[in-house]
């Protein structure tokens, strides 16, 4: 555990990462809403535990309690997401106070010196926008970089760092092609092209954001949040080795490589894509790293999945988080030294356990893990310039609903009190011990 304490140079950032509609509460306009409410054709509910968002962690009306708990661990930065469903619930319609009250979260951020990172969409999106084809949708773009303005000139000279996007991958793959979120859709040709779709949207925003901040004459960083997964093949068998390869050259690499070489490439049992798109080239200022646990692939036959005879899962081997993944300490500095390769600096933008127990000992293995793990890359002369957790308090996750969770501070759902679990003490002590050890050095 040394290692974690007192390094010399700059020095590593902490935070904190949520996303507004696992956490906020009350979102009615956002297609998740609807999606909840369904079932899937053999009846079983949408979310996998039946559970509803509804207030979520009630963050909305107690982001005081949120800042609290932030000051409390002594982090350096929140990632929190704009929604844009709560900004222009209907099409054309921007609440003003909505926007009001996000601005006046990142100015008690930073007065309590914490950077406020902020993403622009983190997988909820509104209805009305969806429903009208989404970013794939005629007039997608444009109704897409009005939003992306309106927040820029609201927040703009109080935010430093954008995340245009949260997993454009991930977004696609269980949107698109497994059909587990919003629109619930197993088509990979169209998963193709709105993940296409959206890497333009992102390009686009980058800009956007970019032309905001110089004409305030300051600047910005702006980046997207990549899910990257360690894939390990399931057998040593060829077959299983070389579809480990082409999963991860499609899921971790591809929409890196776009943005360095503004093409799109991917190649997958059941799927061949290619588009061109030079405006992608250059357009991440740092590498937003988001990473779990590793999955298994293997390749059979038979499958009724969309990618005929694929299989990525988790494994039987070791120990498991509660979602049934397999807990590897060593993952995450395999996924930084992955996206090294990209030549930017890089931020942990998410990483985090699903521990419910009480105290969430696994949830502070891997987190200690993690961190001796940075900071060993970090003195091997890897650019890592922070660590964000996911999550701050335990959150509506996604597919999951209530079951899964992330949190650093525990939920009473009746009362919506937070309350630190052992790895909140563990986060806030190392932060600490590393701040006094870099001010004696
Ligand atoms: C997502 C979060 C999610 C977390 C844990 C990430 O991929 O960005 O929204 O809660 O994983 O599953």
């Amino acid at each position: 555990m040394g290692s974690i304490y007192g390094r010399k140079g700059p020095s590593l950032r902490y935070g904190v990462a949520t996303s507004a509609y696992q956490t906020e509460g009350g979102l009615q306009a956002t297609n998740w809403a609807g999606w909840e409410k369904r079932r899937d054709p053999d009846g079983r509910p949408t979310i996998a535990d039946g559970s509803r968002c509804g207030r979520a962690t009630d963050s909305w009306e107690r982001f005081d309690e949120d800042l609290a708990c932030l000051t409390w661990l002594g982090v350096d930065v929140y990632r929190f997401s704009v929604e844009w469903s709560r900004v222009e619930p209907i099409r054309g319609y921007i609440d003003e106070a909505a926007l009001d009250r996000y601005r006046e979260w990142c100015v008690k951020l930073r007065a309590a010196a914490i950077a406020p990172m902020v993403t622009l969409h983190h997988f909820s999106e509104p209805a009305w926008f969806s429903g009208g084809g989404g970013f794939a949708g005629a007039g997608g773009m444009g109704a897409w970089l009005r939003f992306v303005e309106l927040v820029e000139g609201r927040l703009g000279d109080l935010v430093d760092e954008w995340l245009t996007l949260n997993e454009p991958v991930g977004y696609v793959v269980q949107g698109w092609l497994r059909g587990v979120w919003p629109p619930g859709s197993q088509d990979p040709t169209q998963a193709a092209r709105v993940l296409e779709q959206i890497l333009l949207a992102h390009a686009a925003a980058y800009q956007l954001l970019h032309r905001g901040a110089a004409r305030r004459g300051r600047s910005c960083a702006v980046g997207l949040a990549h899910h990257h997964v360690v894939f390990r093949p399931e057998t040593r068998r060829p077959w299983d080795r070389w579809a480990t390869r082409a999963v991860d050259a499609s899921y971790n690499r591809a929409v890196p490589r776009a943005l360095q070489t503004g093409e799109l490439r991917l190649w997958l049992p059941g799927l061949r894509y290619r588009a061109r798109h030079p405006s992608l080239v250059g357009t991440q200022d740092f590498f937003g790293l988001n990473h779990y646990q590793p999955l298994r692939v293997s390749l059979g036959w038979l499958g009724d999945g969309p990618l005929p005879g694929l299989h990525i899962g988790a494994s039987d081997r070791g120990e498991h988080d509660d979602l049934g993944l397999e807990l590897d300490p060593t993952s995450l500095s395999e996924a930084v030294r992955a996206v090294a390769a990209y030549g930017l600096p890089i931020h942990i933008t998410e990483n985090g356990t699903c521990d419910g127990a009480v105290p969430d000992e696994r949830r502070c293995r891997q987190l200690v893990a993690a961190l001796e793990s940075v900071e060993a890359l970090r003195a091997a002369g890897v650019d890592v310039r922070s660590y964000v957790h996911w999550t701050l308090v335990d959150s509506f996750e996604w597919a999951y609903g209530w079951s899964a969770p992330f949190g650093l501070f525990r939920l009473d759902r009746q009362t919506r009190q937070r309350k630190p679990d052992e790895a909140a003490y563990l986060y806030r002590d190392l932060i600490r011990r590393n701040r006094e050890s870099l001010a004696e050095s």
